[in-house]
């Protein structure tokens, strides 16, 4: 029988953590968006802080509608906190500020209050069992691998928001104000995050037009020709504002407003920062948070490089900001005590196995010299300054000699001094009697808030994404401020750090991002990683229940243990067992099983399509028909300005007289093609806060026939799968070829950005390839259908090219990743196998699972054919690629 370990589980088995004591609200899945009824408006949140350095009753003043709002807010309170609260408000008003354009013209502002929909399901350890041909007993097995609760579409319909699902970790895309909006006010998730990471764009380089911070990284150990075609290469960063640090800082406060309601009363929130706007953001803070709060700032070092005119700069900082500091939640990180080093700096005298000790002067010669056996101490003041008292001990004897504690006082009585003695902790220095204090008595020491371990060496693994923080940050941030199972946030997912570190230490986690680069590159990162097997305290609770921490000692006597003894001169002088401490970061490892990343989803928020102007083609998903005209009005501008569509291959399509069409009913802009032949053509582009959904493309195509228009491009967004497939066969059904085109969510964010660079905003994206091979049956007489196994070949892309009219194929070979679900239900994206194509994306966990698995399992992974798999109950199958610039593009195959 297979050898298990504590935990139960199976020696060299993979297992990730549950937390099956955590609930969340359900989320309906995105097959169910057409039906999704519970919308809500959107949500106001006023500023309360000071707008004006003194109270300033002028009528102009904005000061004077929020004074009268917070007397108003005082007489009318329903108990003294509430009056106190808003008293407090109103003094502030008188303090000073930093002000920036727009500030004080912004009392206020709205988010739209969006539900998140599910994408997709990823979980490692379904991958696995899939590849292994471990076939799970039940279907719902499979589905419980996923963290999928299988609710129908109508319980989905009728009871999203209601249901209390168990917990999943969860990667969103969206705007941070949007995701963090929805978090607090459709799943009530206000005050319920322990810790909130925030490592924003710096905001630097105001004066660059789009500032792309993608750089070749070697993510893995390919040729040149792979690394051209990762994903981190596609120049999706954007970090330029309108008005330049204005913007940002309003950018900032409104975020940072929504962070304070998720966190919990004991609550932290880390925001990184370079020193250029370290001022600006720490001001914000201690106007969003209250000076009080401040916890500390840290400075950390990202780099040795001495490079520049000046002063180099090789570190960042973070704003530790507490929500309320009497409460904050904190656990000190401790560091080993290395002589020499910071915590150990005067440690440079020994003591040898037979009493005698030698003071080497200098680390260099005690690290030279000293013997393994020797102990290395440091003398101490045994008097504090103290005028002596009462029956104070005015005179000790030590060894025959007489020492008094001068002006001050001994620390301890004489019982003490005794003590002392006779453990051999005392040593005369002249005529100082002084206490001898040995590294090992404590041997670490609380980091403090300079950081200069976290410098990326070259050794460690390659940063996946170009602005990556280093783990080691974000770990000790995470390990100071929450327990095992507390909920970590990150709305600035990049290449997906905070997530990666909080599943490492069991935390749960969500995490968002606007851009679809990073979050493939963290989903990537979760999906292959393995961390060690933390023994739990309680298997039931799931990390919740805490780890396991021990006191052990290595051979040579060292403390290896996460229980280290605290030793001190108090506790000797009392005869006291000494205290001892927990290093949070030192937990007892399980040896022998391969913990992945448990079940997480992929959400975005994409709300239903609504009919606003009940023409029969739906408009957005929120706001009002003017308000999805102005958006409308705004892509057509942008469109103007950015007259360019992207194509594979660095190609584009330049537009001409780009216009709203006379008299339309589903159309929203025409223009003439101007590179080669000149042709009219359509628009339609999808709603702002939601996918293109198949009615609005079959409309605006009827339309383009009718009024002979030679294409027709969508624009959206998101789209959902079947409108992807609608757009595909527009020429065949509707007699009007028709492309796909994504536009990029940051022109989401509005006027708060500047104008992309044009070709960065469009892209046309291509359609996967994709074959089913039906296998043989193994089994000689098999029974109808059983036994029956296919496998997917994905080809590569078709990329339609407007210009030649023609569509170029790419090799399956050079997507970044393709995912297929072998039993796709239409209501959400099950990650059954993930492929990552000529890379060795997957080779931690190969390593990890040494020869569990044959080669060939390994090599499907990396490759474009699928392992075998059985038709499911759906028989239809679902493959999604991954494409250079991060896009999914999706297609669904029945399976004959
Ligand atoms: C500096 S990077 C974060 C890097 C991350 N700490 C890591 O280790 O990879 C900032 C990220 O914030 C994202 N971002 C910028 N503005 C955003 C917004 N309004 N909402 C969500 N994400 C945003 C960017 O796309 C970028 O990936």
């Amino acid at each position: 029988m297979a050898k298990r370990a504590k935990s139960g589980i199976r020696k060299s088995q993979t297992a990730p953590y549950k937390h099956p004591e955590a609930r969340s609200l359900m989320r309906p899945e995105v097959g169910t968006q057409a039906q999704f009824k519970k919308k809500k408006p959107p949500k106001t949140y006023r500023y309360d802080s000071s707008l004006s350095p003194a109270l300033d009753w002028d009528a102009k003043s904005p000061a004077r509608e929020q004074g009268e709002h917070l007397l108003k807010q005082i007489l009318d309170a329903k108990s003294l906190e509430e009056a106190k609260t808003a008293a407090s408000k109103l003094k502030s008003l008188s303090k000073p500020f930093l002000n920036w354009a727009g500030k004080a013209e912004r009392l206020s502002f709205d988010v739209p209050t969006l539900p998140l929909f599910i994408h997709e399901r990823l979980s490692t350890k379904a991958i696995i069992e899939t590849l292994a041909g471990h076939k799970t007993d039940k279907q719902e097995d499979m589905f419980a691998l996923f963290g999928d609760p299988q609710h129908s579409i109508t319980d989905q319909v009728l009871k999203a928001y209601e249901y209390q699902d168990n917990w999943t970790n969860r990667m969103v895309l969206g705007d941070s104000l949007v995701v963090m909006n929805s978090l607090l006010h459709y799943e009530g998730l206000g005050g319920q995050v322990q810790m909130i990471y925030v490592d924003p764009p710096y905001g630097v380089k105001f004066g660059s037009n789009f500032q792309p911070f993608v750089r070749k990284r070697d993510v893995s150990h390919n040729d040149d020709e792979d690394m051209t075609r990762e994903p981190e290469m596609v120049q999706a960063y954007r970090d330029t504002w309108e008005l330049g640090l204005h913007s940002y800082l309003t950018y900032l406060r409104d975020r940072l407003l929504l962070a304070r309601d998720l966190l919990t009363p004991s609550g932290s929130i880390f925001v990184q920062i370079s020193d250029e706007n370290l001022h600006h953001v720490r001001e914000v803070m201690d106007e969003v948070f209250g000076v009080e709060n401040c916890v500390s700032v840290v400075t950390f070092k990202k780099t040795t490089t001495a490079s520049g005119r000046l002063l180099s700069t090789v570190g960042d900082y973070l704003l530790w900001y507490a929500k309320d500091i009497q409460r904050v939640k904190f656990q000190p990180v401790y560091l080993e005590k290395l002589p020499g080093d910071a915590g150990a700096s005067q440690y440079t005298w020994t003591e040898m196995p037979d009493g005698s000790r030698r003071n080497f002067g200098s680390f260099e010669a005690l690290r030279a010299e000293a013997s393994a056996t020797s102990r290395v101490f440091v003398h101490d003041n045994i008097t504090s300054q103290r005028p002596a008292q009462g029956d104070d001990v005015r005179e000790f004897v030590y060894e025959g000699k007489s020492f008094t504690p001068g002006k001050g006082t001994f620390k301890t009585d004489r019982r003490g001094l005794e003590n002392l003695a006779k453990a051999k902790r005392l040593m005369a220095l002249g005529d100082t009697l002084r206490y001898v204090r040995f590294l090992d008595d404590f041997p670490v020491f609380p980091v403090s808030n300079v950081w200069d371990d976290t410098v990326t060496s070259g050794f460690a693994a390659p940063k996946l994404y170009v602005v990556q923080t280093n783990p080691t940050v974000v770990q000790r941030c995470l390990l100071m401020t929450t327990d095992p199972g507390d909920l970590v946030l990150d709305p600035t997912c990049g290449s997906g750090t905070t997530a990666y570190v909080a599943e490492q230490w069991g935390r749960r986690w969500i995490t968002a991002d606007t851009s679809r680069v990073p979050l493939a590159l963290a989903r990537q990162r979760l999906l292959t990683a393995t961390f060690p097997w933390y023994d739990l305290k309680d298997q039931h609770r799931g990390p919740a229940g805490g780890f396991t921490y021990k006191r052990k000692q290595n051979k040579k006597g060292e403390e290896v243990g996460g229980i280290v003894p605290h030793i001190t001169l108090k506790s000797i002088a009392n005869n006291e067992p000494p205290a001892e401490e927990v290093l949070v970061d030192r937990p007892e490892v399980e040896n022998g099983i391969t913990r992945v990343t448990g079940p997480f989803c992929v959400e975005a928020t994409i709300p239903t399509p609504v009919d606003w102007e009940g023409d029969g083609v739906e408009d957005s998903g929120t706001g009002t028909a003017e308000s999805h005209g102005s958006f409308i009005d705004r892509m057509l501008e942008v469109l103007r300005k950015s007259p360019i569509l992207r194509l594979e291959g660095n190609k584009t399509v330049t537009l001409k007289n780009i216009r709203p069409p006379a008299k339309t009913l589903s159309l929203s802009a025409e223009a003439l093609i101007s590179n080669g032949q000149e042709k009219p053509v359509a628009f339609v582009f999808g709603p702002e806060n939601g996918a293109v959904s198949t009615k609005l493309v079959e409309n605006a195509a009827r339309e383009a026939y009718a009024k002979s228009y030679t294409h027709l491009y969508v624009v959206g967004f998101a789209i959902e799968a079947k409108a992807r497939e609608t757009v595909e066969y527009c020429d065949a059904v509707f007699n009007v070829p028709a492309t796909y085109v994504q536009a990029t969510p940051d022109l989401m964010m509005g006027d708060l950005l500047k104008n992309m660079r044009s070709s960065q905003i469009f892209s046309v994206c291509g359609q996967p390839e994709v074959q089913i091979k039906k296998l043989k049956s193994p089994s000689p007489s098999p029974r109808k259908g059983e036994g029956v196994q296919y496998q997917v070949e994905l080809l590569g892309l078709d990329v339609f090219d407007p210009i030649t009219m023609e569509v170029a194929h790419r090799s399956g070979q050079d997507v970044p990743a393709w995912f297929l679900d072998t039993d796709y239900n239409d209501l959400c994206f099950h990650v059954s196998q993930a492929f990552f194509p000529r890379t060795s994306a997957w080779d931690n966990l190969k390593k990890a699972l040494k020869g569990d698995y044959e080669e060939s399992v390994w090599d499907h992974l990396s490759g474009t054919t699928s392992a075998p798999f059985e038709v499911g109950e759906h028989k239809q199958i679902a493959v999604k690629v991954i494409d250079d610039r991060g896009n999914e593009l999706l297609v669904v195959k029945k399976l004959a």
